[in-house]
């Protein structure tokens, strides 16, 4: 995969193991820290105690090597509830195995501040949430930090989106990450973005409609629908905690 100022590559190694080999670099004057970001992820995945992880530098950048994680994204594995074609009570354990991840990472004292759908792997054996090339929490090495300046702005929240255009930067919180777990159940499940803004308008004109903090009506049915609700408020405080979330779909 290569998009702007990254590329991830599936690598096998003599053991047959798969790695996840991330290259990041400058793609334009404006977009700087994509150089940075495998490094920095790299860096905290460490201090997550994760293991096989390695970084280093590169003539254009930084990259990173961490494990490979089997299994498809919350969005590619939902294609058959947007068609009414799954199970429900699937639809819930898959929910809450993304919902135990984010709380594992809050738990570890870290916000992973750029939750989406494809951030979440749902393999056989055990959810994993990857990038966290954004998050916050511990201690970053300097030479390769840079400001949290907001996310994919469909999930972002309206406190974030209101802090980036007001400050250029923003602070993920756990309420933020709330909030995009919410959009990501959201929209795997309708095929719809939370918050309803202009697609092609540009992110500045974007985020001034999702600051407003008014989303979509929710109309997922069942105890699912009431925690995505309660998720997507405007008020960060009037949202659940990950663990509440979890509580809920148990
Ligand atoms: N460890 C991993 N295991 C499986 N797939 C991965 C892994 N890391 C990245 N990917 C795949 O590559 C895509 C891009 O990687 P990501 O970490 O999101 O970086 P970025 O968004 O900065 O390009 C992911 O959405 C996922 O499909
Ligand atoms: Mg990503």
């Amino acid at each position: 995969m290569n998009r702007r100022g990254s590329s991830v590559w599936r690598v096998t190694d003599e053991e047959r193991r798969r790695h996840a080999v991330k290259l990041g670099y400058v793609s334009s004057p404006t977009h700087t820290f994509t150089a940075l970001a495998p490094a920095r992820e790299a860096a905290i995945l460490r201090q997550l105690g994760r293991e096989g992880i390695h970084w280093g530098e590169w003539e254009h950048g930084t990259w990173s090597v961490q494990p490979w994680r089997n299994g498809e994204s919350l969005w590619e594995l939902w294609e058959g509830h947007r068609e009414g074609s799954r199970d429900t009570d699937t639809q819930m354990a898959e929910a809450l195995s993304c919902a135990k991840e984010l709380a594992q990472l809050h738990d570890a004292g870290w916000v992973h501040g750029d939750v989406q759908p494809h951030h979440f792997i749902i393999g056989d054996q055990r959810t994993h949430v990857i990038d966290l090339g954004l998050a916050h929490g511990g201690d970053i090495p300097e030479a390769y930090d840079f400001p949290f300046r907001g996310c994919l702005v469909m999930y972002e929240s309206p406190e974030i989106s209101r802090s980036v255009l007001e400050q250029g930067y923003a602070v993920p919180t756990r309420e933020s990450d709330v909030f995009g777990l919410g959009a990501s159940l959201f929209i795997s499940v309708t095929g719809l973005r939370a918050v309803e803004f202009p697609p092609d308008a540009e992110r500045e004109e974007q985020r001034r409609v999702i600051a407003k903090g008014h989303h979509r009506k929710v109309t997922i049915p069942g105890p699912l629908g009431s925690i995505v609700e309660a998720m997507l408020s405007p008020v960060p405080t009037d949202r659940p905690t990950v663990a509440q979330v979890c509580d809920a779909l148990t």
